[in-house]
């Protein structure tokens, strides 16, 4: 492996005449590099301040020299998130259409609120959701542009707090019943946040159960809700997830579908990271139902690797964006409410960017059958790790492997304890910069969670990898037998 990760930059002496094809080359000298660097040149906290204040012109002193060095010690310290030895979150990689609009976008500079203001990128948000919306099978609904999961997630629970309680956009939560939502003590922490946002709070998210594989237990849930409404509650929301955030496990739609209209509730589907399974029909059956949820949650910035952020709220209702999100005397900036061109009365925030760029971009570049491909081969990498898991005795795979997330750890270690060994092998792996990989606690038990989806991966990264993590763990248990 190439170790040299240094960014070479410019002579300092850009003027702004000189700058983009300064620039230009600051690309393309990180480019020739990030994939094959170290993951990280790790430093800690003081050391990385030191550097980065150690600038060589004043604050303020309109010098590029002061620029050019601190984008040098902004690239060398970055992770390398494309670099085919990172595993460590739910994205990764980096591809060149999509970079191109990342940039472009930048570039353009405006804001997703009215057509006049951002006539191409209207058309292309536009139609890119009408593309989603058809392979998630939300054809005949809504979608807006998010700023990611978790505010997607907040948005669907307001979606269904404004449904159940009419009058709420008017008098607030004073006076309405208590309420309650419900998710699996699995799902992603963004509803916990979005629970204390939307006013309901804590005390009102009900987490279920989950089955030894991570789904959602049914018949808890209906326990559950059954003792609200005993308790004078009414249930507002069922929130399932389509691909948890540690196992990748699918909570069974079609189930918690037949629950939702049982009790009357919203059914949405948190499907920020396994949305992306929609793409192939080998794996969109793991979405089964999906039509029958209310709104679903996808961020087209983690399996599909588009450049963070890219995140999407699906709702089948019309009118609903509508009725929480377009308030408030707005004639200064909305001239053409009647053709219902300007998309910024239909989201949370007021300014936004242009996230959809870069997806159509990519989209116009691949199509839907280059991204079934991307996701059919990281089932297929996912497999070859479970397979060498399943193949070396001194590891284990803690879960049942649902897609492309793997959790496994070394079972064994000369002091005893494997939560504190496991952790130990990651930190070697991630301070020494070779790779770079997730842990979290499956219940009591730390588990060792790697990703696969960064599209130019290969096998041979996956067995790299395996046979760094082995070395390390080997090393490890060498010195602590030293020392007893
Ligand atoms: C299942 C799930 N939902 C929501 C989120 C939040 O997404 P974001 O980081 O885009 O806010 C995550 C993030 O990992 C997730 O795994």
């Amino acid at each position: 492996m190439n170790t040299e990760s240094h960014q070479k930059m410019p002579t300092p002496s850009a003027t702004e005449d000189g700058l983009f094809s300064e620039l230009s080359s600051v690309l393309s000298q990180y480019a020739s590099v990030h994939k094959t660097a170290k993951v990280v040149e790790y430093e800690n906290y003081t050391t990385l301040k030191n550097k980065l204040m150690a600038l060589d012109s004043p604050i303020g002193s309109q010098s590029w020299a002061g620029v050019w060095a601190t984008v040098e010690t902004y690239l060398n310290h970055s992770v390398k998130t494309a670099h085919p030895q990172y595993f460590n979150q739910l994205w990764a990689g980096q591809s060149a259409p999509a970079l191109v609009g990342s940039v472009i976008e930048a570039l353009a500079n405006t804001s997703m609120y009215t057509y006049e203001v951002a006539p191409v990128a209207t058309v292309v948000e536009n139609e890119m959701l009408n593309v989603f919306k058809k392979v998630l099978g939300f054809h005949s609904g809504e979608a807006q542009v998010t700023t990611g999961g978790s505010n997607s997630n907040y948005v669907a629970l307001l979606l269904a707090l404004h449904q159940k309680f009419p009058s709420l956009k008017q008098t607030g939560l004073h006076g309405l019943p208590k309420c309650a939502v419900f998710v699996s003590t699995e799902a992603h922490y963004s509803m916990d946040k979005a629970s204390v946002m939307a006013g309901i709070g804590l005390e009102s998210l009900y987490k279920i159960p989950t089955d030894q594989h991570g789904v959602m237990r049914v018949d808890e849930l209906e326990k559950q809700i059954e003792s609200c409404i005993a308790a004078g509650r009414i249930p507002i929301s069922i929130v399932g997830t389509a691909g948890t955030t540690v196992r990748g496990a699918f909570d069974n739609i079609e189930a918690l579908a037949d629950v939702a209209n049982r009790f009357d509730c919203w059914l949405h589907v948190d499907g920020a990271w396994g949305g992306a399974v929609a793409f192939s029909s080998k794996t969109k059956i793991l979405l089964k139902g999906v039509e029958r949820a209310d709104s679903m949650t996808w961020d087209a910035h983690k399996m599909l690797g588009i450049p963070l952020m890219c995140g999407v709220l699906f709702t089948q209702h019309r009118g609903h964006f509508d009725r929480v999100c377009n308030l408030g005397d707005t004639s200064y900036i909305f001239h053409d409410s009647e053709e219902r061109q300007d998309l910024g009365p239909y989201s949370l925030q007021c300014g936004r960017r242009v996230d959809m760029l870069k997806m159509w971009l990519e989209y116009i570049f691949y199509g839907e059958q280059g991204f079934k491909a991307r996701i059919d081969n990281f089932m297929r990498l996912a497999s070859i790790a479970e397979e060498r898991i399943e193949s070396e005795p001194t590891l284990e795979l803690q879960s049942k492997r649902w897609i492309n997330n793997i959790c496994f750890r070394s079972t064994v270690c000369a002091n005893g304890d494997l939560n504190q060994f496991n952790k130990a092998v990651r930190e070697h792996l991630h301070k020494q910069g070779s790779s770079f990989v997730n842990i979290a606690y499956l219940g009591d038990e730390l588990t060792v969670r790697l990703i696969i989806t960064n599209k130019d991966v290969t096998e041979e990264d996956i067995h790299e990898f395996f046979d760094r993590w082995l070395a390390a763990a080997s090393a490890l248990n060498k010195r602590v037998m030293a020392c007893e």
